[in-house]
């Protein structure tokens, strides 16, 4: 095996004109979720939460702006976003599914559910489709055991998946995301 390195300590961040955290959203912060904590890094996973809520993802301009407000290191807001599952520095699809692959999910056909997503939808774990409604993620143990095989739909899980109960979900699911919910 061979590593392969990237020279990050001299990599540009891609800025963009607009900013994406404003000012409004600052004052905000500073008025209702900074006096929760004793520390501002306290704040850094709400605030998370809500950048990748509204934009569907956290890219390192947004690490940047966060870090700054926080007064914390930028690689201090990177680390936390690449260690959750649900942060994202690339913009997901406005529906993302997760489906469960450890070991409870994997006994009861979790492949059988997966396997599924990516026929129906056309990619493989950790990939968008291109028109941008859909994310597939396999993701580790979602806290449901006892009622595997298991799989979010956005913030909704959903438990005992079958085949056809998938199916149905995914139906509802395409007609959500062409409504715009
Ligand atoms: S292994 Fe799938 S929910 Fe725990």
């Amino acid at each position: 095996m061979s590593w392969h390195t990237k020279p990050s300590s001299t990599s540009r961040v891609p800025v963009s004109a607009t900013p994406f955290v404003n000012a409004a959203q600052k004052e905000r912060w500073t008025r209702e979720i900074l006096p929760r904590y004793a520390q501002s890094q306290g704040a850094l996973m709400p605030i998370l939460h809500e950048v990748q809520h509204e934009h569907r993802c956290i890219p390192l301009q947004a690490m940047v702006e966060i870090a700054a407000f926080l007064g914390i290191h930028p690689a201090q807001v990177f680390d936390t976003v690449s260690f959750y599952e649900e942060f994202h520095a690339e913009k997901v699809g406005k529906c993302v599914i997760g489906v469960c692959q450890s070991i409870a999910c994997e006994v009861c056909n979790h492949k059988e559910i997966l396997d599924r997503v990516r026929t129906r939808l056309g990619i493989e774990p950790h990939e968008t489709t291109a028109d941008g409604r859909f994310t597939l993620l396999s993701m580790e143990c979602l806290g449901s055991c006892d009622t595997a095989p298991v799989a979010l739909f956005g913030e909704t899980l959903h438990e005992n998946l079958t085949v056809a109960k998938l199916d149905a979900l995914l139906d509802e699911a395409v007609r959500n995301v062409d409504a715009g919910h």
